[in-house]
């Protein structure tokens, strides 16, 4: 793996991921590790991070200036490793901001609440009414996210197209991706998780939900936490998993995104202080390369 920095580097093709700060991480460290031939770029805005408490214009906004920095960098596909950002944006970049751009033709971007629907309700994205035996899953999933991911309604609207008989309980954890970009005591990321599955609790009459979707790629930093708090019998879904299986039927399909690729290497960029960011992503990541700036 390489170190930070893209001199000489601007013009090989490489595979962006953006995310508001580190969670992003959780799902890039899986990409980099299934896709040895590809070479990726990966850029956190922590100079506004979280993004789930900003207006959705706001959002729209930084998400918009983040894949547009990707992409003159020289990425031509771009995952949002972000729920908010998937939640909010992707729609509208997709639909109105790149076909008018001039990007148009020869980039993509693409969002991770799409695979994680798909893996909730083992139905593929493009199916979107019920099939057998999904119509009959009457199971409860409970999504946890930011306060922008679970106002969009996206989870649930999604998962009841292809399975109306189950029950989506939304949760917000508005304080907990903050909590952990700024390297809160586990205790108190403890205690957030426990408000946040009890939250779920009051939801459903005390019954722990069958599956648990961490709609916050900053979450998987705490699964461990979930896993506490939530009962043996709840699947938790892991989305870095479930995101990496899908953007590899992607790239099986879309194979001229890997063209050009040297395999290997990995570009680290913030909008925040690369030292403190490259320190705290070790703590999860201890082999991660550094971050430059920007
Ligand atoms: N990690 C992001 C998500 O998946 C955003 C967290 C935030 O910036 O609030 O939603």
């Amino acid at each position: 793996m390489t170190s930070a920095g893209l001199q000489g580097h601007t013009l090989a093709l490489m595979i962006g991921v953006f995310d508001s700060g580190l969670g992003g991480l959780t799902v890039l460290r899986e990409l980099v590790s299934r896709f040895r031939h590809a070479d990726f770029v990966y850029l956190a805005d922590h100079a506004h991070v979280p993004y789930g408490n900003r207006p959705s214009g706001e959002v729209v906004d930084l998400t918009r200036n983040a894949v547009e920095e990707l992409y003159r960098r020289g990425a031509k596909l771009v995952l949002l490793g972000c729920n908010t950002a998937t939640a909010v944006a992707l729609r509208r970049l997709q639909q109105q901001w790149l076909p008018d751009s001039p990007w148009a033709g020869t980039h993509n971007v693409l969002g991770i609440v799409a695979p994680t629907v798909e893996a909730a309700t083992q139905t593929p994205w493009a199916v979107t009414s019920p099939q057998y035996p999904q119509k009959y899953n009457t199971d409860t999933v409970a999504v946890f996210g930011t306060t922008r991911t679970v106002a969009s309604g996206v989870f649930p609207e999604e998962i009841r197209k292809r399975c109306p008989k189950v029950t989506v309980v939304q949760q917000i954890c508005s304080e907990l991706a903050g909590a952990i970009e700024a390297e809160k005591p586990e205790a108190e990321l403890d205690r957030l998780v426990a408000e946040g599955v009890a939250g779920v609790l009051t939801k459903t009459a005390g019954l722990p939900p069958h599956r648990a979707i961490l709609g916050c790629t900053h979450f998987p930093l705490v699964e461990h936490l979930f896993r506490r708090h939530l009962p043996p019998f709840t699947r938790i879904l892991s989305q870095p998993e479930v995101v990496a299986d899908s953007f590899e039927d992607y790239l099986h399909r879309h194979r001229h995104y890997l063209e050009g690729s040297e395999g290997g290497r990995l570009t680290l960029l913030t909008t925040g202080k690369p030292e403190d960011v490259s320190r705290l992503a070790r703590v999860f990541w201890p082999e991660v390369a550094a971050f430059g700036r920007a």
